[in-house]
């Protein structure tokens, strides 16, 4: 039994760091473990009190504790922190137990302890990690927050700008459409001019026909210039009647017959066309109807004309074409105006239609033409309307429904 005990003590002596001190905790005995890691000799060790090995960091009640339970005869676990003779700091997983003599009183405490500095040294260093971990989280996250907040600056900026942008816009439109209305004006007073100068001759020969009936006394002969004259005046009032019609903008949508419209457009054309020499050709079938805003209709075929009278002005052809046709499909009807005045280069194709596009001279054109007719038919017609070179010419396209969808719901 002797032999055995002897064995036991040496296995642990080897595998552990091992101490012993009496009941005042002066050291009694220590192995070569224990000077190993505390890098003192035992002579230096035996007979000192076992706080050599203390750590100034270690508060006081835990020893308090230790001293507690050991006194009471039981034993005492503990991680405990250590310093070395050279000031190092070590870990020691550390049991303490009372050995008691025979009569049960406290003979002395041993103390059998395990290197843990390693463990320690890692778990303190995951700790940190961990630490500096949450640290970076947090900055991500006040990152986040910042840029989460900046981001919404940033959209209602933009917000705020698209609305400022859109009101440019629109204002931007009105004045447009303004320029574009005093064009139109400018022109419709050329149109009237030209066709008030054959009444207005007509006129100066019934005033000085009537001057010389008056003079002759020849009553008859004034009367039926008299009647002559209330005719041409009567005539003369129309145009103004038909222009002030044309350019009235309507209120609502109606269903009208497309050839109707066409002629009411190219008689207020009248005049200007015939200087051109233009053959127009118009091949629609009377019972066609559209459906939308007759005279902004009419404005659009207008533009479209006059883009062909402008084309072909610079050109030297033996014969200058515009044909103007219509057909219907489903409930569509489909309006083409088609030229042979040389096309449109295709370089410039996709860009005619944007607001101040022009080739032309400053004086002759602001670029708006085709931009009102795309805003009259896309926004205001429902429709929509493209443009190809064909035969040697320009041809628009424009398809606008034929008849009111709400008739269509009733069927
Ligand atoms: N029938 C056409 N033949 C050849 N080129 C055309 C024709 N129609 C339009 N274009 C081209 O498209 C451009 C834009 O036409 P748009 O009607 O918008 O403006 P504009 O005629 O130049 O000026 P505005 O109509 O405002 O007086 C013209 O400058 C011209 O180059
Ligand atoms: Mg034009």
């Amino acid at each position: 039994m002797g032999r055995e005990l002897e064995q036991y003590k040496r296995a642990v002596e080897q595998s552990n760091i091992v101490s012993k001190t009496d009941i005042n905790g002066i050291i009694t005995f220590v192995n070569e473990e224990f000077c190993k890691i505390s890098g003192y000799s035992k002579e230096e060790l035996i007979g000192r009190n076992h706080n050599i090995v203390r750590h100034p960091d270690v508060p006081k009640k835990n020893f308090k504790l230790l001293w507690d339970t050991i006194l009471k005869k039981e034993t005492f676990k503990t991680t405990a922190k250590n310093r070395a003779k050279n000031g190092s700091t070590f870990y020691v997983n550390t049991t303490i137990t009372p050995i008691l003599n025979e009569s049960g009183g406290i003979e002395e405490f041993i103390a059998i302890r395990y290197d843990v500095t390693d463990n320690v040294a890692l778990t303190e260093a995951l700790k940190k990690k961990k630490k500096e971990l949450s640290i970076l989280n947090s900055a991500l996250e006040t990152k986040v927050k910042e840029q989460t907040s900046e981001l919404r600056e940033l959209n209602q900026n933009l917000e705020r700008r698209i609305a400022e942008e859109t009101e440019k816009s629109r204002k931007k439109d009105k004045l447009m459409f303004q320029q574009a209305r005093l064009a139109a004006m400018g022109e419709t007073i050329s149109n009237i001019a030209h066709q008030w100068r054959q009444p207005l001759s007509e006129l100066g020969i019934i005033i000085f026909t009537m001057k010389k009936y008056f003079m002759d006394k020849n009553e008859k002969g004034m009367e039926k210039q008299y009647e002559h004259a209330k005719k041409v005046i009567t005539k003369m009032s129309k145009t103004i009647e038909d222009f002030r019609n044309f350019s009235n903008p309507d209120k609502e949508k109606n269903s009208f017959f497309v050839k109707d419209m066409i002629e009411d457009t190219l008689s207020i054309l009248k005049g200007s066309l015939r200087r051109t020499a233009i053959n127009i050709e118009v091949d629609i079938d009377e019972h066609i109807t559209a459906y939308g805003y007759k005279n902004e209709l009419s404005q659009a075929i207008l533009n479209l004309i006059s883009n062909a009278k402008d084309a072909f002005s610079d050109k030297n052809l033996d014969e200058r074409a515009l044909k103007i046709s219509s057909k219907q499909e489903d409930n569509f009807t489909i309006l083409s105006v088609a030229d042979n005045a040389g096309g449109i280069d295709g370089a410039i194709m996709d860009k005619i239609f944007e607001p101040y596009f022009t080739t032309k001279h400053a004086n002759l054109g602001t670029g708006l033409g085709l931009y009102i007719v795309k805003t009259i038919i896309e926004d205001s017609m429902d429709g929509i309307v493209c443009v190809q070179n064909e035969n040697g010419g320009t041809k628009f396209t424009i398809k606008i429904p034929a008849i009111s969808t709400a008739n269509q719901g009733d069927a």
